[in-house]
């Protein structure tokens, strides 16, 4: 252990040739700070992280379980983007109440919103705590005892650090595939309320057809507050919690961006594989990415039509679009970007003067191991993929197992959580529209049929497509038969789970109904045929990819190769830093790096739901009556884009200048640069943010909640 941490050392100090690749450890920060610095940064190392004294980590937050959101005031209001807020601000709406389309905006705190099941969490500290977790560990250990031993060493060292009742929340990470383990402990706030939010017209404008774009302009943010108890600790809801009152909230910086500026992000990045061998990288580019938007693609269309002819409909499924809208879109890039890159071929060639070096040695084969061990992974990756994307998205199975799992049976007793079903019920049927569902069955099966091999299907599966002839006819036949599209069948028979007597029959109903039997025989032969498998040989390449981590360090070492490591995002605190920048995405053009709302005014069109702005916004821009919110051209600034190594998690990050000042919020990643999460390239790859100031003008004129900007100490009005 101690040689492999020698060696990360040497690594993480070394001076950066690549220039703003990178996702830091906060903790680690002085490694880098130098770099920081040299690039513009004016604050040291404690200013980002200090566990005695408050640090811009205190303004940060993991925002509910995938964004990231920050402090701005003493009171506890915090900044998110819009996508982040999104299932909070629908849940909230209704036809009524379309939050979503005309924006809400608390005028006092008594309005505030709250929200159920958001937490929010701040990192209290982090911690190399290897040592520890690998108490225990002898060479020649299999990975599943490794595995088991490092499990138990956490559990036991989570229980040590989180004293019960105080909100705390800790986890232990693996770093570099295990070669290093990161303790992080957090304090979790789980009232959350809901202050304000544009409307989508305005916080998701561009819709999905702007989406991972540039140029951008939409205005994705929205606003919460955290609360606490009397004595600022974490609690549940309650009317007498008060504002959460933080070490440490972000100034507001209205000096505005200019191309070169330093840019640093604080935040969450959930995933990346920057060491991945060839044969991961190709399976994505060329197997599984392309599956993949496939059959999002007819989802999508399905959606599209319905939502297109009816309101309520398209309310219901928003959210839902977004969501398989937003991968899809990303995966295109990605694609685009590997293959645009050369990265299987440029990794093949890579790997082949590796394990020229590595011969004799320590990390002989290990390269030929990882290529072994995925070629015999690959059919039960697509097998996985497909499920994923099939069986496990048809919202009427999901809904009916969930319900099947609320039954206990204990020998001849069958008892019930109804609460719990009345609550599935209620939210379940709020948002579904079953010919979408219905549609999507039939259509994603279809592809099932054609595209996975006869030994990926299970018995079931080929008995109903026997039976049925296609898809259509099975999906005619499900949904016509299940009780589960039908909302007072699902209510009685709550009823009759809950009274013990009749339990028994209910329980039976539930289990033989063609939807729960759906999911059941997918899953239990998913479970049984193809989980350990790929349970199996995940472990063997989390094993070799161990030993190639650390393989690849020493090569670079001694052959001198100069390489910046730094380990893969996992949904931890971390530190991106690079400039304010433009690029050019192909042959003669050339994007600028700010778009302003003039670009907002030229988008408009009435006629298209996706840049269809209020009209309040359209008088606004006409009277020019901006305010202080203005660049040098006397335009609104609305978004920029920089260079900080960022992906999903991302969302809602901070983005400061070089006094640690905010100055927008991470939202995106322009889409040509998406393969940054397997290999960043400095001339393309480009996160996406929101201008603070575009942020402050919407809040200032298109909501008049001037107490907010008073709030955030931004009060131009109160001077006049
Ligand atoms: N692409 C951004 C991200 O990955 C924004 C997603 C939400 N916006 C949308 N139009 N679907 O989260
Ligand atoms: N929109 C992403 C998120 O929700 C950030 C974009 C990205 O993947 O970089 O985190």
């Amino acid at each position: 252990m101690k040689k492999v941490l020698t060696i990360l050392l040497t690594f993480v100090t070394g001076v950066s040739l690549f220039a703003d690749e990178g996702m830091w450890l906060p903790s680690l920060i002085g490694q880098r700070i130098s770099d920081m610095q040299e690039k513009g940064f004016r604050l040291t190392a404690e200013d980002i992280y200090n566990i005695n004294e408050a640090s811009l980590k205190d303004a940060v937050v993991l925002f509910g379980r995938g964004c990231t959101g920050e402090l701005v005031s003493s009171e506890g209001l915090l900044l998110t983007n819009h996508h982040c807020g999104y299932s909070q601000i629908q849940k909230h709406s209704s036809v009524e109440h379309d939050y979503l389309k005309d924006g809400f905006w608390a005028m006092s705190r008594e309005e505030e919103l709250p929200n159920k099941g958001l937490t929010v969490s701040f990192l209290e500290r982090m911690e190399d705590v290897t040592p520890i977790i690998l108490k225990g560990y002898e060479t020649g250990m299999t990975e599943a005892r490794r595995t088991e031993l490092v499990k138990k060493n956490s559990k036991a060292l989570i229980e040590e650090v989180t004293a019960p009742g105080k909100g705390l929340r800790a986890t232990v990470e693996a770093l570099y595939y295990g070669n290093q383990y990161f303790l992080f402990l957090y304090r979790e706030y789980s009232d959350v309320r809901l202050v304000g939010a544009p409307p989508s017209s305005v916080g998701k404008f561009g819709g999905e057809t702007d989406n991972w774009m540039w140029p951008r302009h939409t205005g994705d943010f929205s606003i919460f507050r955290i609360y606490a108890d009397k004595d600022n600790n974490p609690a549940q809801y309650s009317a007498d919690n008060v504002p959460y009152r933080p070490k440490r909230y972000l100034k507001i910086s209205t000096k505005g961006v200019r191309e070169g500026d330093f840019t640093f992000i604080y935040g969450f990045p959930g995933r990346t594989q920057e060491y991945i061998h060839s044969e991961g990288v190709r399976y994505i580019e060329e197997i599984s990415d392309p599956h993949k938007i496939g059959l999002r693609t007819l989802r999508l269309e399905i959606m599209n039509r319905h939502m297109g002819q009816s309101q309520k409909v398209r309310i219901q499924y928003s959210s839902k679009k977004a969501g398989v809208a937003n991968a899809w879109k990303k995966w295109q890039g990605e694609m685009k970007g590997l293959k645009k890159m050369k990265t299987v071929s440029v990794k093949q060639e890579y790997e082949k003067a590796f394990d020229r070096w590595a011969q004799g040695g320590e990390f002989d084969g290990v390269v030929g191991k990882l290529n072994a061990t995925y070629k015999e992974l690959e059919p039960y990756s697509f097998a996985t993929d497909y499920v994923n994307e099939t069986v496990r998205t048809i919202e009427v199975a999901n809904f009916a197992s969930s319900i099947a799992k609320l039954f206990k049976k204990e020998g001849k007793t069958v008892s019930f959580d109804a609460e719990k079903a009345s609550e599935l019920t209620g939210t379940f049927f709020k948002d579904y529209y079953q010919p979408i569902d219905q549609e999507s069955f039939a259509a994603v099966m279809d592809e099932y049929d054609i595209n996975v091999p006869e030994e990926f299907k299970p018995e079931y599966f080929r008995k109903e497509m026997k039976k049925y002839g296609s898809t259509e006819k099975w999906a005619d036949a499900l949904f016509g038969k299940t009780i589960f599209t039908d909302r007072s069948k699902v209510e009685k028979l709550i009823a009759d789970a809950a009274d013990p007597k009749k339990a028994p029959k209910a329980f039976k109903t539930v289990y033989s109904d063609p939807a729960t039997v759906f999911n059941g025989e997918f899953m239990e032969w998913y479970v049984k045929d193809i989980r350990p498998v790929v349970t199996r040989l995940n472990a063997d390449l989390q094993l070799t990819y161990r030993d190639y981590m650390r393989g690849q360090m020493v090569y670079s070492r001694t052959q001198r190769i100069a390489k910046d490591f730094y380990p893969d995002a996992n949904l931890t605190l971390r530190v991106a830093y690079g400039h304010i920048k433009g690029y050019s995405p192909c042959d003669a053009v050339y994007y600028r790096p700010s778009s302003t709302m003039k670009g907002i005014i030229q988008k408009d069109n009435p006629e298209i739901f996706d840049y269809n702005i209020p009209q309040r916004l359209r008088d606004i821009y006409a009277s020019r009556d901006f305010g202080p919110w203005t660049d040098e051209s006397g335009e609104v600034p609305v978004c920029f884009i920089a260079t900080n190594h960022t992906t999903g998690g991302n969302s809602g990050s901070p983005v400061m200048n070089a006094d640690g000042e905010l100055i927008g919020l991470n939202f995106d990643r322009v889409w040509e640069g998406t393969m940054s999460d397997l290999v960043f390239d400095p001339e393309i790859c480009r996160n996406i943010a929101l201008d603070i100031r575009y942020v402050l003008f919407i809040i200032d004129k298109l909501a008049g909640a001037d107490h907010l900007l008073e709030e955030m100490g931004v009060t131009y009005k109160i001077q006049n």
